[in-house]
């Protein structure tokens, strides 16, 4: 018997994982029986389900449904139409069977963004070769639709920006720094004992989930392969709150910011901390929340903000794909087709900005004239200027913000390294870039 997918009838689903998201995604089929038939045109169906623990207390009735303990057999199971992978991993099971549903015709949705930061190329020439739906909204920015939005609403754009704060941990400890005044270790270990955190904490905290996400945006943006490993990368673990509250101060947030933008350098990849300024949609942005910016030729900026994680927002992403598939609707996986994806050249450095610097210099005679030299000779002005003499600083110590006009990434670095010859500053500097949004 053909397993390749029927396009009439009842839409058959094979659902691996059944966690999080996956006990999401079983609920709504159970509970919108009659909506998501009639938006679908079809009946929507779980046929068989797998997870590692079949003794599981689910909170959810999976008595009707074929259990497979492997996930690649559910991925190969005739009647199955779908496979939803959300299981997570970017090797193993998650891999192993998603290409074999994929290499069978079977459509695939998944929310896995580390698969595809890693293999969506193959992955996307073998949907393609196949002629099956691969598809991945609830992998980036969980319930906000920005995957439809790119490949669709806004396919007439010219993509010029790209930019999100796309990780709710991270926003989560950042606003929470803030308001509580709290250091990162202390806020750190509250969002561990929370659940916020991933089982290895550095896929958070170390900007590597946002940046996952970011290359899959970059990707249809500006329809290049995905590349990743292109990314640039920094967590939030060396922010401090010190730098929080000055930032503050001078009408900044911190946020770990993605920003993907084709230069005439090369294609641009950041996710590191940024300071935007504090009135602005992302600098406003609180707790666990995702924010998006779209900024396109013809349309201007498009701000989308909502949930980027749990149950019912991610589920709701993996819901539109169904949808999408029952109706018959199919597209290139990341909006043309993938073997005319280009191979993307990565700008070897960011775009100029200005820069926030925060240093510490003895009280000794000269010491700002001495800063303010090294700035100069590296082609740096100065825009703002701040001293403030702490209470508690030792000897006088001044702590001196400098907001600089906008300068390249490679002067600021040599600036800074020359600051150290001037043997006037008490503990490294600190640079942070100012994000225009
Ligand atoms: N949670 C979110 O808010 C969210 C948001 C966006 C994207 N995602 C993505 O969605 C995916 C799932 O996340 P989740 O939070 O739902 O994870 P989760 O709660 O940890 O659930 C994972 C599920 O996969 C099953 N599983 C893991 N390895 C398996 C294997 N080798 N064979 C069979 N089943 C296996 C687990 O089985 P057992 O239950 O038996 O252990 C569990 O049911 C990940 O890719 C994640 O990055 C999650």
């Amino acid at each position: 018997m053909s397993s390749t997918p029927s396009e009439t009838g009842p839409l058959r689903l094979g659902i691996a994982g059944l966690g999080t998201v996956g006990i999401g995604v079983v609920k709504i089929i159970q509970r919108e029986v009659e909506t998501l038939a009639a938006r679908g045109g079809r009946p929507l169906v779980i046929t068989a389900v797998s997870a590692r623990d079949p003794k599981k207390n689910r909170d959810a009735d999976l008595s009707g449904y074929a259990w497979e303990t492997d996930p690649v057999q559910l991925a190969k199971r005739d009647d199955v139409d779908v496979f939803i992978e959300v299981m997570g991993g970017h090797e193993g099971a998650a891999k192993d069977a998603t290409e074999a549903a994929l290499a069978l015709g079977k459509h695939v949705v998944t929310a896995n963004k580390a698969l595809l930061a890693h293999h969506g190329q193959a992955l996307a020439e073998l949907a393609e070769k196949t002629g099956a739906a691969l598809r991945f909204e609830a992998a980036v920015a969980g319930g906000i639709p920005v995957i439809k939005a790119l490949t669709e609403g806004l396919a007439g754009n010219r993509i010029k920006r790209v930019m999100g704060v796309m990780n709710g941990t991270c926003n989560y400890i950042l606003t929470r720094m803030q308001s509580a005044g709290l250091p990162y270790e202390t806020v750190f270990e509250e969002a561990r004992q929370l659940g916020y955190l991933e089982a290895d904490p550095n896929l958070d905290v170390g900007g590597i989930d946002a940046g996952h996400k970011l290359s899959l945006l970059a990707a249809i943006a500006f329809g290049t392969r995905v590349s990743f490993d292109k990314v640039e990368l920094e967590g939030i673990g060396n922010v401090s709150i010190d730098d929080i509250n000055l930032a503050d101060d001078m009408g900044y947030h911190i946020k770990l910011l993605g920003v993907a933008q084709m230069t005439g350098r090369g294609l641009e990849q950041r996710m590191t901390p940024c300071l935007v300024p504090a009135e602005s949609p992302l600098g406003q942005l609180q707790g666990g929340t995702n924010m998006v910016v779209l900024e396109g030729d013809a349309v201007g900026q498009i701000v989308m903000r909502g949930a980027g994680a749990g149950e019912g927002p991610t589920a709701s992403a993996v819901l539109g794909d169904v949808i999408d598939i029952a109706r018959g609707y199919r597209r290139p996986v990341f909006g043309i087709p993938a073997t005319q994806l280009a191979d993307p050249v990565a700008a070897r450095s960011a775009t100029p900005a200005p820069y926030y610097l925060r240093m510490r210099l003895q009280d000794k005679p000269g010491a700002l004239a001495k800063v303010a030299t090294c700035l100069g000779e590296a082609g740096i002005s100065i825009d703002q200027m701040r001293q403030i003499n702490q209470p508690d600083a030792d000897d006088g110590d001044a702590i001196v913000l400098i907001v600089t006009h906008k300068a390249a990434p490679a002067d600021v670095s040599h600036a800074l390294s020359q600051f150290n010859a001037t043997g006037v500053l008490v503990e490294n500097p600190v640079a942070i870039r100012i994000e225009e949004v």
